[in-house]
C-alpha cells in the first residue's frame, strides 16, 4: 500500500465517523470510538514493526486498524449503542459498507480482500478456517491491536469511575450482578471466554483477562504486560477464591508465554 492510499483511508474514515456530528459535536461515544481507532491504528502499525513487515504491508495493517470499526459507526447511527447481539455484527457491516463505499478502489485486489477479511472477521469469536495464506496474519495483528486498546479503554474507565460507563454501551448489563461462573469454567481452560456470557462488569472484566490468551503476537503480549492490563482488571474484580485462582493462573500463563 502507498502513503497516499493509506492517507485516503484515514481521511475517509475521519468524515464516516463526523457525519454523526449534531450541531459540529460528535456524541461522546463516537467520539470514544475514533479515538480508539486512532489508537488501534497506531498500534496495528507499531507492532506489524516490530515484527518487521514490509513497510508496504505496515501500511495495510494501519489502514486495517483505521478501517476495522467502520461498522461501529452505522451502529451508534441506527441504534445509540455498541451491542452486536441486539443490532447487528459489526464487522459484517463495516467489511460491506467500507466495501460499497469505494475507498478500496484504487487498491489491488489481494490488499482489498486482506482489509475486507480484516474488518469482517476481526470481532470474530474464532477465526475463520478458510482464508488466504496472506491475509491471516493481518487478521490475527487487526485482532491483537484492537484487544490492546480495548485494554486500555477498560483500565482508563475502572480507574475513572469503576467503568460505569459500561452500561451506556451494553445497555443489558447488570453492572452490580454477580460473577457467571461460565466465564471461570473459560479461563480455568485457558480459554476466551464468550461474549453471550457477560451479564455483569466483573463478568466483562473476566471476558477481558481470558483476552490475554488470544493474542496472537509476541509483541502484542508484551506490551499488555508492560500495560500491566490484568493488574488493572484484578483491582476490581471480586477477591473470592475461584475469581484469584483463575486470574492467578492467567498470570502464570502471560509471565512464561514468549514475549
Ligand atoms: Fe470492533
Amino acid at each position: 500500500m502507498q502513503i497516499d492510499q493509506l492517507r485516503r483511508i484515514r481521511v475517509w474514515v475521519e468524515a464516516y465517523a463526523r457525519a454523526s456530528a449534531v450541531d459540529g459535536v460528535l456524541p461522546a461515544a463516537v467520539a470514544l470510538k475514533l479515538d480508539h481507532t486512532r489508537r488501534v491504528a497506531e498500534n496495528a502499525r507499531d507492532i506489524a514493526r516490530d515484527l518487521d513487515w514490509s513497510p508496504d504491508d505496515v501500511r495495510l495493517a494501519e489502514a486495517l486498524g483505521w478501517l476495522h470499526d467502520a461498522g461501529r459507526f452505522a451502529q451508534f447511527g441506527e441504534f445509540g449503542h455498541f451491542h452486536d447481539a441486539s443490532s447487528f455484527n459489526h464487522g459484517h457491516r463495516g467489511a460491506d459498507l467500507v466495501r460499497e463505499s469505494g475507498v478500496l478502489d484504487s487498491l489491488d485486489e489481494d490488499s482489498r480482500g486482506c482489509l475486507l477479511d480484516g474488518i469482517r472477521h476481526h470481532n470474530a469469536k474464532t477465526l475463520p478456517e478458510e482464508l488466504p495464506p496472506g491475509r491471516r496474519a493481518f487478521l490475527e495483528l487487526i485482532r491483537d491491536a484492537d484487544k490492546l486498546d480495548i485494554f486500555r479503554v477498560v483500565a482508563e474507565g475502572l480507574e475513572r469511575n469503576g467503568f460505569r460507563e459500561l452500561a451506556g454501551m451494553w445497555p443489558h448489563i447488570n453492572l452490580d450482578g454477580p460473577v457467571n461462573p461460565r466465564l471461570l469454567e473459560d479461563l480455568r481452560a485457558r480459554d476466551k471466554g464468550d461474549v453471550s456470557h457477560v451479564k455483569s462488569l466483573a463478568d466483562f472484566l473476566l471476558l477481558e483477562a481470558s483476552w490475554l490468551y488470544d493474542l496472537h503476537f509476541a509483541p502484542a503480549r508484551a506490551r499488555a504486560r508492560r500495560a500491566r492490563v490484568l493488574d488493572a482488571l484484578a483491582a476490581h474484580l471480586p477477591s473470592d477464591p475461584d475469581v484469584r485462582a483463575v486470574l492467578d493462573d492467567t498470570r502464570r500463563f502471560l509471565e512464561s508465554a514468549p514475549c
